[in-house]
């Protein structure tokens, strides 16, 4: 069997994840990659440099591409790719405008090109372990999930560069919760339907920042500035929220919260989800950490029923990024079934969309527009069966 040929398109930060792919000889090698900052093509091991994106799809020696560009560019760059059936991994969110989610799976739908999205928490040890315990029925049928995301260092990383400016990302309750809210619908089994949220910009609106076209500091990313106060440096434009709480009622009538700040001391986010016969709860999120069952009836604050250990595991995002990127490589050879899911991807841009859209007009609640017949009958063709 020959190796995958992988096209990696945007090598930033998450240029670490294609690395995990790239292992000639077992599977898969990089055989090109694109920036547009030529000083960022050296970064993974490819035979060929662009800083075109066209020019890479172009390649002929590309059957698949990795796309890790920032959210604002993912539509075009995925649609583009899939119209010249290359199989897509694209980082999380799908995009950063539902009417955008929409496009690419439509496109997918009408190329029957393969689409896979990044939501690596999906294969985190904590989230599968939280899965199980629901699957096992230790908690009976759920009915509230309560995330509280606590984003330590949120001043490096969100507030000085692209993710500070909603034109790029529409607000941090999309790009950064994309992912907890998939998690909050995968624990639930049914999407949101109806959200609305509070959100403001409290800490990193009147602190020091750079004048456009600088870079940020060497080393900004391994910094922790204490209190938030003392960051410096910041994105010339910051118009999106470091806190924010949105409340969701999803199609299966289950009652869901989600919160998010940004200058917390600590970096983690806790699940709570009580169902019928129970009530879990996660205290860290790496491996190693703990999720807790109670499911006896006694009403006091005491031990919990039942404590389950979070496997150990190396590598990115708690061993996610290892296992996500096993499963692309299987699908864009043989497709398949996969845990992640490009209707699920959507549906969570749909939620921190419109709880975006709700916290900059006073709370005002908005209901999601379901994903037309025909794109979700491809992708799902279990859910329109009758
Ligand atoms: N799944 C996860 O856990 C996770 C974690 C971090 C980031 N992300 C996502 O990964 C993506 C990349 O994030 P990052 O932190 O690496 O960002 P980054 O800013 O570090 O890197 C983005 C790179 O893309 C390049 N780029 C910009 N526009 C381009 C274009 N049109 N064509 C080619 N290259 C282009 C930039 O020059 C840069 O090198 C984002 O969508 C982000 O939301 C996912």
């Amino acid at each position: 069997m020959h190796d995958l040929r992988l096209g990696v398109i945007g090598a930033g930060q998450r240029s670490t994840l294609a690395a995990t792919a790239h292992r000639p000889g077992r599977g898969c090698r990089i055989t090109a990659v694109c920036d547009t900052d030529p000083a960022a093509l050296t970064r993974l091991p490819a035979e060929r440099a662009f800083t075109d994106y066209r020019d890479l799809l172009d390649d002929d020696g590309v059957d698949a591409v990795l796309v890790a560009t920032p959210d604002d560019t993912h539509a075009e760059i995925a649609i583009a790719a899939l119209r010249v059936g290359k199989a897509v991994y694209l980082e999380k969110p799908l995009a950063i405008t539902i009417a955008d989610c929409d496009e690419v799976l439509r496109t997918a739908a009408d190329t029957g090109t393969r689409l896979y999205l990044g939501h690596n928490m999906r294969h985190m040890g904590v989230v599968r372990l939280m899965r199980e315990v629901i699957a096992r029925g230790e908690i009976g049928e759920p009915k509230t999930i309560w995330v509280r995301h606590f984003v330590g260092r949120g001043g490096e990383y969100y507030f000085k560069d692209w993710h500070a400016d909603r034109r790029r990302t529409t607000g941090l309750l999309l790009q950064k919760a994309a992912h907890d809210l998939d998690v909050i619908h995968w624990l639930a089994g049914g999407y949101t339907e109806r959200v609305s949220a509070f959100g403001d910009l409290m800490m990193y609106g009147n602190l020091d920042r750079r004048p456009p076209g600088t870079p940020p500091a060497e080393g900004w990313l391994r910094e922790w500035p204490w209190p938030p106060s003392a960051s410096t440096g910041l994105h010339h434009l910051i118009d999106v929220e470091d806190v924010s709480v949105m409340n969701m009622r999803l199609d299966n009538g289950v009652i869901a919260a989600y919160q998010q700040c940004h200058f917390s001391p600590d970096y983690w986010r806790n699940y709570t989800v009580i169902g019928t016969h129970g009530r879990l709860e996660n205290l860290g999120d790496g491996p190693g950490s703990v999720v807790q069952v109670w499911n006896s009836g006694q009403s006091a604050c005491r031990e919990p029923d039942h404590t389950y250990r979070v496997p150990a595991a190396t590598g990115g995002h708690g061993g996610a990024d290892e296992a996500i990127m096993e499963e692309f490589l299987r699908f864009a050879r043989h497709g398949g079934p996969t845990d992640t899911s490009p209707v699920a991807a959507r549906m969570s841009v749909a939620a921190g969309y419109l709880a975006t859209l709700s916290l900059r007009d006073g709370g005002t609640p908005f209901d999601v527009p379901p994903l037309d017949a025909a794109t979700l009958r491809y992708f799902m063709p279990e859910k329109l069966s009758d």
